[in-house]
């Protein structure tokens, strides 16, 4: 993903001011800066819930500039929110299983009449879910909840 010569205004205040950015696949990169430097502004942009004021952002060479979060998600960029709602009822590894798109679930009769635990779908799915947890160091805080929500709550 390239991002190019961003900007963002608000009225009078120059949120983000000629911001460029070259992602590289399947590294970790980070953006960091203090306080109102426009971190967010940036992730809002990038994923569609802004509009630049001017830039570009190229995702595989194509400008998603104008292209609805939801299809942004769909082509493969996703994000999470700066203040997490997690549902403090679920487990770690349930609320993690949420994050996954497309689920058959997702649809209402397919919801009602054919989700099994059991299923080869529902297995991958765990399975995923697992291996975030297990990359983000919380794979034996699974079956928590309650106290990972506070504990994911601190560290972002
Ligand atoms: N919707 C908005 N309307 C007006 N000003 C905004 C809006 N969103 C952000 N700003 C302003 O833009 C600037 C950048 O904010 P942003 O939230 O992007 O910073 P940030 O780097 O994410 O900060 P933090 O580290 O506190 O999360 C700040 O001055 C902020 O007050
Ligand atoms: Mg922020």
């Amino acid at each position: 993903m390239i991002v190019k010569n961003l900007y963002k205004n608000f009225d009078g205040v120059k949120a983000v001011y000629d911001f460029s950015l070259a992602l590289e696949a399947g590294k970790v990169t980070s953006l960091i800066g203090p306080n109102g430097a426009g971190k967010t502004t940036v992730f809002n942009i990038v994923t569609g819930f802004l509009p630049a004021s001017k830039g570009d952002v190229l995702f595989h060479g194509e400008s998603i500039i104008g292209t609805a979060p939801w299809k942004i998600a769909r082509s493969g960029i996703s994000r999470t929110f700066q203040n997490l709602r997690l549902f403090r009822k679920l487990t770690a590894v349930e609320n993690v299983l949420l994050g996954r798109q497309n689920q058959s679930g997702e649809q209402l009769l397919r919801a009602l009449f054919t989700f099994s635990e059991n299923s080869p779908e529902h297995r991958q799915n765990l399975e995923r879910a697992m291996e975030q947890l297990s990359f983000l160091g919380l794979r034996d805080k699974r079956m928590i909840w309650r106290k990972i929500f506070r504990t994911a709550s601190r560290s972002c």
